[in-house]
């Protein structure tokens, strides 16, 4: 991987790198920073609460994410505003029936300051409503439903993810210039897939293509056989998809599996092939995808973000861990421009809603309705690497239709 192929003296990545990982070092164990002055000494903790799934097929992503997260407030030397920081975890097993208990419990029983959670649509659909009632700051790291940031929007909940049809609206075009115009879209049947393939629809039809089939499969079943017999005799130019986690590397092999690899291109939301290229192996490759991110984004910050991760984590970062570490960003943001008051609520949200951050990502700024207004990139999984292969859409912010705070 060429990662510092772009002027970024290695010596000067090196020399950053040893503070974070050294702060980074402290917080996940038993150091502490030097603190910073006896008022900002005698704040009460900070408690954030990650409920995120730390089990099941979006575990991966729970702990990418919560690292990610650590190592922004690591770069702090573990305190954010001059509060340390108390983590409370709380597995949320991407469970939407147990969404409303877990959730109050880190608000109401806990009462954390703040809620970064979660990865599943369906779960967070479920602790929006917990949310309104308390109105605990929510960050969401994840979970891209429309929902919660149109019709049910919130002043007190931020996404610093995507929405679901980010990727998938600047997918229809890149398919359409690859020859593909008549495609079959599978997914799994939860709001996730549902709110991707409204997205998928407005790019693709939009630009020519026409969808011949939608199929799913229900959430979180990985016997994906009678799909795959309904693609090989429909016999589409293309498949686009949502997939994610240890479901998406078990859908591309069984895809290479079921012969359809060479014959019919698979596509998707870059969430198919993200962290799990190693687990896919050869049944990734030549895969194309549209995402808010490469591994191989030849910045300095992207260089930066990943050499410290890769030192503290002991692997590569992907996504999900760069969504956690903007988390970790925004907040540090929001905390910093209230000097760690979070009482001053109007003032905290004024300094989210304002937030312009500059992430491994590229920058983004917060849109109207709580959403990162980004670029989303378009790549190719080969040899274990997302390859960037060009920009699908440019500064692109989600409609947040029915969003009163817009
Ligand atoms: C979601 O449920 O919103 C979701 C889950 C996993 C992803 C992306 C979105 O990778």
């Amino acid at each position: 991987m060429k990662m510092f192929s772009n002027g970024v003296s290695r010596r000067r990545v090196l020399a950053r790198g040893v503070s974070v990982v050294g702060a980074a070092a402290g917080v996940l164990g038993s150091g502490r920073a030097l603190a910073q002055g006896p008022a900002a000494a005698e704040k009460d903790k900070l408690k954030v609460g990650l409920m995120l799934p730390y089990s099941g097929t979006y575990a991966k992503l729970g702990e990418a994410i919560e690292n990610g997260m650590r190592m922004a407030v690591a770069e702090k030397g573990g305190r954010l505003a001059g509060r340390d920081v108390e983590w409370i975890k709380l597995d949320d097993e991407s469970e939407p029936k147990k969404a409303d208990a877990n959730a109050r419990r880190l608000a109401v029983q806990d009462k954390v300051d703040v809620i970064v959670g979660t990865v599943h649509s369906g779960v967070q659909m479920a602790m929006q409503k917990v949310v309104a009632e308390t109105g605990t700051l929510t960050l969401i790291p994840n979970a891209g439903v429309h929902a919660v940031t149109r019709g049910a929007c919130l002043p007190n909940v931020f996404r610093t993810s995507f929405t679901m049809a980010q990727p998938t609206v600047a997918l229809g075009q890149a398919m359409i210039e690859r020859k593909a115009r008549r495609a079959v879209w599978v997914t799994w049947d939860y709001s996730a897939g549902a709110d991707s393939l409204e997205g998928f629809r407005e790019g693709y039809v939009k630009a020519g293509g026409t969808i011949v089939k939608e199929l799913k499969v229900p959430f979180p079943s990985t016997d994906f056989s009678a799909v795959l017999a309904e693609i090989a005799q429909l016999k589409p130019d293309a498949v686009a998809c949502f997939f994610a986690g240890a479901g998406a590397a078990k859908f591309m092999q069984d895809y290479a599996k079921a012969g359809l690899q060479y014959s019919i291109p698979l596509y998707g939301s870059g969430f198919l092939t993200e962290g799990v290229l190693d687990g896919a192996g050869v049944a990734a490759e030549g895969i194309v995808t549209t995402l808010h991110y490469s591994n191989l984004l030849p910045t300095v910050r992207n260089g930066e973000f990943r050499y410290n991760y890769r030192r503290a984590f002991k692997h590569e970062p992907d996504v999900y861990a760069m969504q956690g570490y903007d988390t970790g960003l925004l907040l540090r943001h929001g905390l910093e421009a209230v000097q760690g008051d979070m009482s001053q609520r109007n003032r905290l949200y004024g300094a989210l809603e304002s937030a312009s951050i500059d992430s491994p990502r590229g920058k983004w700024r917060m849109g109207r309705a709580h959403n990162p207004v980004q670029d989303i990139y378009l790549r190719t999984a080969s040899a274990g690497e997302n390859r960037l292969i060009g920009v699908a859409a440019r500064a692109l912010e989600d409609a947040g239709t029915g969003c009163k705070l817009a």
